[in-house]
């Protein structure tokens, strides 16, 4: 019988969520909607999605919307993984043959978190054709990566 893989389940569940998140983007500026969903120790789900502003610069990422609302649950140190998915908003839905990875300023929120749970997080990515998934650790995405250790803490 062939193995199952369990964290590419998890993926597939993670970019599942991530998908359905991306339906409530506010994404108007770019076109753009993206959906993550975060994974945690106990197995809770915890998704978002890009929110744009007129105020272009002011926009927030799917990853940084999930992290903040993990943090509000008073979960940021326990994220294990988190799956992306996002594409150009099309009338037929999403379209797009590329993964979609986190952007710099999302790898270094991943790391807050990262940092405090003591855990390289499982980075799950997906096109919008659902066509390319690729499976990668922050520590690969973010070699190198500054941390609360660097200011003294932990
Ligand atoms: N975006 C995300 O939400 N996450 C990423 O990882 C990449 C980019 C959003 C920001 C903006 O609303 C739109 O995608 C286009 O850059």
């Amino acid at each position: 019988m062939a193995e199952v893989d369990l964290a590419d389940v998890a993926g597939a569940v993670l970019i599942d969520a991530a998908r359905e998140a991306a339906a409530n983007a506010h994404a108007p500026y770019s076109g753009f909607a993206v959906g993550a969903a975060l994974l945690l120790t106990d197995g809770t789900i915890i998704p978002g999605t890009n929110l744009e502003n007129a105020s272009y610069g002011l926009s927030l990422c799917a990853e940084a919307v999930a992290l903040a609302a993990a943090n509000m649950a008073g979960r940021l140190r326990d994220v294990v993984a988190i799956g992306i998915v996002g594409g150009r908003i099309t009338p037929a839905g999403l379209a797009g043959t590329e993964p979609v990875r986190p952007c710099g300023r999302c790898r270094q929120m991943l790391n807050e978190a990262a940092q405090l749970g003591g855990r390289d997080i499982a980075i799950h990515c997906a096109s919008a054709d659902g066509g390319a998934i690729e499976r990668h650790r922050l520590s690969d995405l973010l070699p190198f990566a500054f941390g609360p250790a660097d200011l003294g803490l932990q």
